[in-house]
């Protein structure tokens, strides 16, 4: 059913899932200020929480459980929100988001994205699908580079700013285990700081694609990859250490994810990453076990 001006839709909740690069390569920088990549992205089960109720007046507005996350059109979640009613020709319509946020922020897990991406589902939802998927993920590219693979979700190869995605095989079974150093990291500062690094080494995304297909853990494991690791910054000696006491924890594999400063270990069962967890979260504030989700659009 599909809303008139004077109903208003009922409220809804949502997940909005974190991601892990599992290589991450910049191809080229470009004219438009942005830089091409090549990345291979899961979705994991560390989410926020969301909901969304409408309000009256024509207030859009975002409620966090972090103080410092901004309320207003500076969250994704909000901008996402303003581009679902006009492109559903509801502009005008008050609403709140309560957003209860388990992803760290300045992780490189796209936690805002995520939630941008939970808000165009959920309002898509709510208003009876009026936009397709293709409509979905073209507006969350507007929204922000790692918005369409959150709208997405599962296994996919991201080109192009990040927005441009092949689905690939799952992962076979495996568990994560994500730490983050106590700082955060801006990610335009990092692509900066990358532009005027000189790139030695790429992932091997050609092997990793095959390894997906062929579901060999240990042959992914070994060639995940990340250029930001490689950029000179202090703070990757910290990344650096996260990575070792990961694989000193029986990690098959680590890397950090996205810009920093999340760092993730591939595990190969739940007891095993249950185990290093525990050990890890003596050193780590933000500690925790992730599985693997799926595609979350059809
Ligand atoms: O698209 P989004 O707003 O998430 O990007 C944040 C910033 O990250 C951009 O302003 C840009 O500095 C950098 N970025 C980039 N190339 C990409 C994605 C992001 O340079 N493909």
């Amino acid at each position: 059913m599909l809303l008139n001006k004077t109903n208003a839709f009922a409220p809804v909740t949502e997940k909005a899932y974190a991601k892990l690069n599992i290589s991450l390569d910049v191809t080229a920088r470009r004219d438009d200020g942005y830089h091409d990549m090549l990345m291979v992205m899961q979705t994991v089960s560390l989410c926020d929480e969301l909901s969304i109720t409408p309000e009256p007046g024509e207030r859009v507005w975002a409620v966090t459980s972090l103080p410092y996350v901004p309320g207003d059109a500076r969250n994704l979640a909000v901008r996402a929100a303003l581009k679902f009613l006009e492109l559903a020709d509801d502009q005008g319509r008050g609403m709140k988001i309560t957003l209860r946020k388990h992803i760290p922020v300045g992780a490189g897990m796209a936690g805002g994205s995520a939630d941008a991406a939970a808000v165009l589902r959920a309002l898509n939802r709510a208003y009876g699908f009026p936009l397709s998927s293709e409509q979905l993920l073209a507006a969350g590219e507007t929204v922000g580079s790692d918005v369409a693979f959150c709208l997405r979700g599962g296994t996919a190869l991201a080109a192009g700013r990040g927005e441009k995605l092949t689905p690939l095989p799952s992962l076979p079974p495996c568990r994560f285990v994500i730490c983050k150093p106590d700082f955060s990291i801006s990610t335009p500062e990092l692509f900066r700081k990358l532009d005027n690094t000189k790139m030695n080494c790429h992932p091997d995304t050609e092997g990793i694609l095959a390894a997906l297909s062929a579901g060999d853990l240990d042959g992914l494991c070994r060639r995940m990859y990340n250029v930001f690791e490689d950029v000179d910054d202090r703070r990757m000696r910290t990344v650096s250490a996260a990575k070792g006491a990961l694989l000193d924890c029986g990690a098959l594999g680590a890397l950090m994810t996205g810009t920093g400063s999340a760092v993730f270990g591939v595990f190969r069962d739940d007891e095993s990453a249950r185990l290093a967890c525990e050990n890890l979260k003596k050193e780590y504030r933000f500690c925790c076990v992730a599985e693997a989700i799926g595609p979350l659009l059809d």
